[in-house]
This record gives structure tokens, sequence and C-alpha cells, in this order.
């Protein structure tokens, strides 16, 4: 399948794996990029720009194909050392970098100088044509589905996507609530490019997180995901358990009086019990509605293996046949 996104990143298939802390480390990365894909490591996840140079290093040891780096930019009184994260990615010799969380401005000139093509991830189309009109080269269109940070506008990909194909004009992918090729399917027929995935890719052998973590997305059902945070309006979609329902009473108790510090407990600092030790209800973690549509743990090979060629059975025969 050939789109403006497949040329654009010199990969196969239109699938890109979205940055996600601690789970987007070298393993991930390669093995969607080996598959076809675009792989993403989590620039963050790394803590230092050395850490990154290094995790970088090692994804180029797992393969030759391209993958990306995602320079997420979160609301922080002590900020990461972003123009030290920027430079690792340039030294790397990365050729894709997928930013989010805010406006990229700032960094782009550096990357464009370096060749670096930049994918902007978005929850509204304003967002997304702001990013078109700094000089992004695409973006990832993320609705109200997405696990992770859906924005505050609550707007689902049915409707997100074909505004968004309506206004812009580089090149997007869907991106929140997919899961296989009827999900490719349906973006491309919305004037999408491709797709990026979050929640399915976790669930995969090579995902480098704890058996816990991938069991639970399995025995998700698509009612099973909260919103949490949006009376700080840092909304976060994660998957239900006790730690997440006492944040939801915190959040009932406290109303427009909470602070972050309020809810520290449940948030700050769970992401590594989470992910390596599988402590499940320590906290609140990331997963999309699409959890619903998840029943297995493929490989990466044989999950993008089936996407494509569900896809393209979807488009050869199911829909030609229909004309
Ligand atoms: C566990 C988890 C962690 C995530 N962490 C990040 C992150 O650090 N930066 C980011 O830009 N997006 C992050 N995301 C969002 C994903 O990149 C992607 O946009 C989202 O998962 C798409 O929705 P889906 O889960 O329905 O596929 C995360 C998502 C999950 C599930």
């Amino acid at each position: 399948m050939k789109t403006r996104i497949t040329e654009m990143f010199g990969i196969e298939h239109p699938i890109i794996q979205g940055g996600m802390h601690y789970v987007g480390l070298a393993e991930l990365a390669a093995a969607v990029s080996n598959a076809g894909g675009l792989g993403i490591i989590t620039g963050l996840t790394q803590r230092t720009p050395e850490n990154l140079a290094k995790e970088i290093a090692r994804c180029k040891t797992m393969t030759d194909k391209p993958f990306g780096v995602n320079l997420t930019f979160l609301p922080s009184v002590t900020p990461p050392d972003y123009p030290g994260f920027v430079q690792a990615i340039i030294d790397g010799g990365v050729k894709v970098v997928e930013t989010a969380g805010n406006n990229p401005q700032k960094y782009l000139p550096a990357l464009k100088e370096a060749g670096i093509k930049v994918i902007h991830k978005c929850t509204a189309v304003r967002h997304a044509l702001k990013a078109q009109s700094i000089g992004c080269d695409a973006v990832s269109v993320d609705g109200f589905e997405c696990g992770g940070h859906p924005g505050e506008d609550d707007i689902p990909n049915f409707i997100l996507l074909p505004r968004a194909a309506d206004e812009l004009t580089i090149p997007f992918v869907s991106s929140g609530g997919m899961a296989d090729g009827r999900s490719l399917v349906a973006a491309l027929a919305m004037g999408a490019e491709g797709m990026n995935m979050g929640t399915r890719f976790i669930a995969t052998q090579e995902a480098p997180v704890h058996e816990n973590v991938k069991q639970a997305i399995v025995d998700a059902s698509e009612l099973d995901t909260r919103l949490v945070m949006r009376p700080l309006r840092n909304t976060e979609r994660v998957l239900t358990n006790p730690a997440v329902e006492r944040l939801l009473e915190k959040e009932k108790e406290l109303g427009a009086n909470i602070k972050f510090e309020d809810i520290a407990e449940e948030v700050a600092g769970v992401y590594p019990k989470i992910m390596q030790e599988g402590t499940m209800d320590v906290g609140a973690w990331s997963c999309g509605m699409v959890a619903g549509l998840i029943h297995d743990v493929p490989t990466v090979q044989e999950l993008m293996d089936r996407i494509m060629s569900e896809a393209d059975g979807l488009i050869k025969q199911r829909l030609a046949g229909l004309c």
C-alpha cells in the first residue's frame, strides 16, 4: 500500500506505533519497523539525552529500517532537557520525530535543518492547522477514543478525521481506536493516509512490558476506560482499577479546588511499577477504548501482516463487491 505517509517515511505499510511512556523502548520500535511500519522510541522515558542516545544506538542494532523518536512536551515545573534530546536525535541520525503535547515550533528549525521529518500528534483540527502552518510535515490526528491524552474537545474520529481531511493539505494519519484492517480501511476512507496505534501495540509479544499489562488489555472491554484529570484540563484516558476509582472519588469530592498534589499518589511515578513490575493497581495508566477490540498477544509481524491482509481483502473484495 502506497500513501503519502509511506512515501514520506520510507516505510512499507502506513502504520505507525505512537510514542508510549515506558513501552516505546528499542525492542518495540525495532519490531514495528522490521515488520514494515514506523516504530517510535519514547524520548522522555529515557530521562536524559545521554540515555536517549544509547537507546537510539541500541535500536539501530536491532533494525536497519527507519524508526522515529517521540518528544512529548509536558506542562512541567522543571522541564526536561528538550534541546539536549533534540541534539541526541540529530546526532543519532534519526529521520522522523513525533511531537506531542504542545507546539513544537521552537525545535523545528534544528530538526528541519537535519533533514528530519516531523509528525505532530494533536487532538483538534485547529491544532493540526497550526502544526501545518509552522512547517510540520504531517500530523497524527488523535480522536476522543484514544489512550493517553485526548484533549478537552471530545471529538471522536468519525467526525475528527473527515474534518481534518477537509482542512489540511499535509498528510495525516488517524490515531485513537485503531486496531485492525477495518480501522485502517475506515481511516483511509475518511481521508487519512495511514494509522497510528498505541494500545494495540502494547498487547504484542515484543512490547517490553510485564505480562500483566498485556493480559489487562486482553481482559478489558471498551467499557473499561475512564477519563481522569479533567478538572486539571489534562484529561487522560486510562484503564480503570481501584487507584483510578479512588482518584475519580477525589475529583468528585474536591471539585474545582482539586490540585495535582491531591492525586499525585495515583498518577506520579507509577509507570515503571506498572509497566516493568506489573503491579497493576498502583495507579493510572493510559489505555484506549480499543482494548475492546484486542483479544490476543501476537508478534508484531503477525499483527501487521494480519492488518494488511484484512485491509487488502476489505478493499478488493468487500468494498469493490458493493459497487
Ligand atoms: C500506555 C500509553 C502511554 C502513552 N504515552 C505517550 C507518550 O508518552 N507520549 C505521547 O505522545 N503519546 C503517548 N501515548 C499515546 C499514543 O502514542 C497514541 O497516540 C494513542 O495510544 C492512540 O490511541 P490508541 O491507544 O487508541 O491506539 C500513550 C498511550 C498509551 C496507551
